[in-house]
């Protein structure tokens, strides 16, 4: 897929408990220590709208949410995050790092809620306007031991982390497909490595990307003036 914009753009995806936001942490800190303009984000959320949209969906106590409006609101939440931060800071040169994209969807709302997974890329492809990552890092995490690493501490499971095992096996299952779908697109890591490694894994892999596309992409910050 060719791209069209001078930045670059970086999802990590995952089941719950793999350590998404670590990752996104310590390379947005290398990328930034470089002078580099790194936007971080996340999803649902990233926009007022979103994080709006993000709690209704989220949060117990909303009552019932059938498989197909939970989807929709996943999409609205993504197309306002696509279409309002991440395309326009791609177009400055920048680099955006977002916890989950539409792989979350497809893997969650079209393998775990079993409504298809072709129907939930359509839906997400439209309402992003077929914007996609350049590169998606895949945090693989067994179930079980994602489900004790987030509630260590006696954290309280959101709505749909609360779902059981079988749930998030299917996710799990989707999420990989994915990524053997396209691999050349993907950086597939086993979630329990040490953070260190993963993030020096995760580094090489970016470190690569930039070089391949230079000349094509334009990355923002360093030696320009602010
Ligand atoms: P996340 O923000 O990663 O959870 P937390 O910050 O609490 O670790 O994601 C919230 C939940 O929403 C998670 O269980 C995955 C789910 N989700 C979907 O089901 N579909 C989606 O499209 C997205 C983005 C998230």
């Amino acid at each position: 897929m060719t791209t069209q914009h001078r930045g670059l753009f970086i999802a990590f995806e995952g089941g719950d408990g793999a350590g998404k936001s670590t990752q996104a942490a310590e390379l947005a800190g290398v990328l930034e220590s470089r002078g580099l303009l790194v936007r971080r984000t996340r999803e649902p959320g990233g926009t007022p709208i979103g994080e709006k949209l993000r709690s209704l969906v989220l949060d117990h106590g909303h009552g019932h949410i059938d498989a197909r409006t939970e989807a929709l609101i996943f999409a609205a939440s993504r197309a306002a995050h696509a279409n309002q931060v991440i395309r326009p800071a791609l177009e400055r040169g920048e680099i955006v790092l977002t916890d989950r994209y539409i792989d979350s969807s497809v893997a969650y709302q079209g393998a775990g809620r079993k409504l298809g997974t072709g129907a939930v890329r359509d839906l997400n492809d439209w309402a992003t306007a077929g914007l996609q990552p350049d590169l998606t890092v895949l945090l693989d995490v067994d179930p079980a031991e994602g489900r004790l690493r987030r509630t260590a501490g006696d954290a309280a499971e959101d709505r749909l982390e609360s779902e059981a095992d079988e749930f998030h096996a299917r996710i799990r299952a989707a999420f990989l497909d994915l990524a053997a779908d396209r691999p050349e697109n993907y950086l597939v890591l086993p979630a329990h490595l040490p953070v260190t490694e993963l993030a020096k894994e995760i580094l090489n892999r970016v470190d690569a990307l930039m070089l391949a596309r230079q000349g094509a992409c334009q990355l923002a910050g360093q030696g320009e003036s602010p």
